[in-house]
């Protein structure tokens, strides 16, 4: 196992009815003058947002809001919700929504206590300052209400990156899984992949000796085998709904990946795809991450062995692990299918013809290389994406 450190200071508030204490959390964390932050309405429709300033009122915390937020978040918004805060007085943003509205307020909670651009902070400068952010999350998927990471798409060129820092992680988290109930199911799938795809970034690596972290990434992924298959087929299951959702911090605040190098290229290969298409981030995973695994796995045919007679049944073929791992992986993508996710480009809706793109966006160049279980060069990624076809 490798030195670590790791600090997760985000006050977790999970459970029934817990957005009506929205406003005592804001309070007790010291925000003062709030921007609630929202996407393209979902939280409107439901009567989400009128519940949380209903409690943001009942503690006399005054507020503005900034909605509008797209799924795979832009930075144009973001520029704008700076303005707004600095006009305004804003010490605290809430971010009511997912993945994309809880990165939106990060980004601007970076960028409102930075002079320069925020957009430096996507180019890797780390974000040491930042406005207080709280979340009430509404799916269950990126996991960014426990993780100190933003991922945004800059308009011009449409690239996609993430930024880091401590200081980005939220003061508090609510966590209610009955508001994830109003999910589709694409979405429930798509953010259910995304969590599995957390797990997996981390399960692939060098590292020797890892057993407690290995059997935690197991644990999370046997979870989620068994749940989603359930809030598929009943989209009101309270306590499925409430397994998936702690899974999907668990799986991102990195307690599952501490002591270990960890791989993230599936994660830069599938941006490429969700900047060009604008798809769920969790759907542009679920063709990516089998055509990696597939890519990479004879680096270490064993834990790839380990996986599927861990976590998905397999019998070992001690003979020939590798048909082992391989069935592990055609168990991923039977249990992707069976959840409506799609597997390979065509259904998707990407196209062979823009790999080259794609894989010129990455940046790699002739020698750059990205992921550590098996560092890829620009020619690797570009044969994934065309195993992925
Ligand atoms: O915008 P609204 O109207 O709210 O609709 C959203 C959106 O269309 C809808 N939705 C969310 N909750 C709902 C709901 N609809 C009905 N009922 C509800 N309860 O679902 C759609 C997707 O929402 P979004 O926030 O985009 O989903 P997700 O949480 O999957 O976030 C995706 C973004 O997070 C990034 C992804 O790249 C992507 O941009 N990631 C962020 C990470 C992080 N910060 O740590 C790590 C991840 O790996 C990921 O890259
Ligand atoms: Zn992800």
């Amino acid at each position: 196992m490798n030195n670590f450190t790791f600090y997760s200071p985000t006050y977790f508030v999970f459970g029934k009815d817990t957005e009506k204490e929205a406003g005592h959390y804001v309070k007790r964390f010291g925000g003062s003058k709030v921007l609630i932050h929202y996407g393209g309405g979902s939280v409107v429709r439901s009567g989400l947002l009128d519940r949380v300033k209903n409690s943001l009122q009942q503690e006399s915390v005054p507020f503005i809001e900034l909605g509008g937020v797209q799924p795979n978040p832009r930075s144009g918004l973001v520029y704008q919700g700076i303005e707004l805060c600095r006009k305004e007085g804003v010490d605290f943003i809430l971010a009511v929504g997912g993945g994309s509205a809880i990165d939106s307020a990060k980004a601007i909670a970076a960028g409102a206590r930075y002079e320069g651009d925020f957009w430096d902070f996507y180019e890797g400068k780390p974000v040491t300052d930042a406005l207080k952010v709280g979340t009430v999350l509404t799916i269950a998927a990126a996991g960014s209400e426990g993780s100190g990471d933003s991922v945004i798409t800059k308009e011009e060129g449409m690239l996609k990156r993430g930024a880091g820092g401590e200081a980005l992680r939220p003061v508090f988290s609510i966590l209610n899984p009955e508001l994830t109930q109003t999910l589709p199911a694409y979405q429930t799938a798509a953010g259910a992949t995304d969590i599995m795809a957390h797990v997996f970034e981390r399960y692939f690596t060098n590292t020797k000796e890892v057993e407690i972290t290995d059997r935690l990434c197991e644990a999370v992924l046997l979870t989620m085998i068994k749940e989603v298959p359930r809030v598929i087929a009943d989209p009101n299951n309270y306590e499925a709904r409430a397994n998936i959702m702690w899974a999907g911090m668990v799986a991102h605040n990195n307690l599952v990946g501490v002591g270990r190098d960890q791989d993230w290229s599936s994660h830069g290969i599938e941006h490429e795809l969700s900047a060009l298409y604008d798809v769920a981030h969790g759907a542009g995973l679920a063709v990516i991450f089998p055509a990696w695994m597939t890519y990479v796995m004879k680096h270490d045919v064993n834990r790839f062995a380990q996986l599927a007679v861990r976590v998905w049944g397999c019998q070992m073929n001690f003979m020939n692990p590798e048909e082992t791992a391989l069935e592990g992986i055609e168990r991923l993508k039977q249990f992707l299918s069976s959840i409506g996710m799609p597997i390979n480009f065509r259904e998707l809706g990407a196209k062979e013809e823009d790999i080259p793109l794609m894989v010129e966006k990455l940046g790699l160049g002739e020698t750059g290389t990205m992921g550590n279980f098996v560092k890829l060069t620009g020619k690797d990624v570009e044969q994934i994406y065309r195993l992925a076809l």
